[in-house]
């Protein structure tokens, strides 16, 4: 049973999530400062680790910060047409210069479980976002290769240490073909979903579960050069890509103002 084909009855948010889609076109229309507005202030309603909002959004509003994230972002020319881009950053700057201007004595540096807390609420507060402009008829998609070129990003907005770029939204109204457009299948719930412990999935539990995935994408048996099969496909168009090379070395990067030893802020 696919999380598609269960028959509940859908209130307003249940149909709104259910048909959302990423958007990476987007009409020319801007979008007013009320309902940017709205967007923002959704995202800071998010569930937020001991209500400490671990995080910071930047408004991207200049356009040339938008051309140059969109080539920094592994060469994604619609983030500089977008008319709204948010960056969230991991933030624990903002405690951690709370505790200095405090004077607490000998204050902790932000160490790893600090920084997956913050990625956390940024990545939360991103997705309150997305599902806040969704209900006004905006559209949204994720920017996962902020990842990338840490160095680049954290002059390009004068971050200090503790502030991690995690995620990019761009938003923008989609074009007439949105409403047609069949959201992407995900995988079959069985595989997603356990009761009280893990399965670790068999052969033919991958069979199953890539075939939404191949009668979408690979029904021809169009896989990239050098792969056979959907497996092998992914391997070499993702995990062992040039761009997921980058974005480990660029998160080893900023890792290394996270360990304590390490830190001059
Ligand atoms: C963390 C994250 C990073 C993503 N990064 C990108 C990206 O860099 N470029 C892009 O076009 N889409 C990006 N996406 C969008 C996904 O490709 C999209 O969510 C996925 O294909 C499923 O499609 P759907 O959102 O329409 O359901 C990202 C999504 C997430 C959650």
């Amino acid at each position: 049973m696919t999380l598609r084909t269960v028959h509940i009855k859908m209130n307003e948010t249940l149909r709104l999530m259910e048909n959302r889609k990423s958007v990476r076109t987007y009409i020319d229309k801007d979008i007013t400062r009320d309902f940017k507005d709205k967007i923002i202030h959704a995202a800071m309603r998010a569930p937020t680790a001991g209500n400490m909002m671990l995080y910071t959004i930047i408004e991207i509003e200049d356009q040339d910060l938008k051309e140059k994230l969109a080539v920094s972002c592994d060469n994604q020319p619609f983030i500089a047409k977008s008319p709204f881009v948010l960056l969230f950053l991991a933030d624990y700057q903002r405690w951690n210069d709370f505790f200095r201007v405090s004077k607490v004595p000998h204050v902790r540096p932000p160490e790893e479980g600090d920084l997956m807390l913050a990625c956390c609420d940024a990545l939360i507060a991103a997705q309150n976002a997305v599902i806040a402009a969704e209900s006004m008829g905006i559209g949204s998609c994720y920017i996962g290769d902020i990842l990338e070129n840490h160095e680049y990003h954290k002059e390009l907005f004068d971050l200090p240490d503790f502030a991690l770029p995690i995620t990019l939204v761009c938003f923008g109204y989609p074009n007439e073909n949105y409403d047609t457009k069949k959201p992407a299948p995900r995988y079959p719930r069985e595989f997603v979903h356990y009761k009280n412990s893990y399965k670790r999935l068999k052969s033919k539990d991958f069979l199953k579960m890539y075939k939404p995935v191949e009668d979408r994408y690979f029904s021809t048996g169009d896989f990239i050069e050098g792969a056979e099969n959907i497996g092998q496909h992914f391997y070499i168009k993702k995990h062992s890509s040039d761009f997921m090379k980058e974005m480990n070395r660029s998160v080893r990067a900023a890792l290394k103002y996270w360990k304590t030893d390490e830190t001059e802020n």
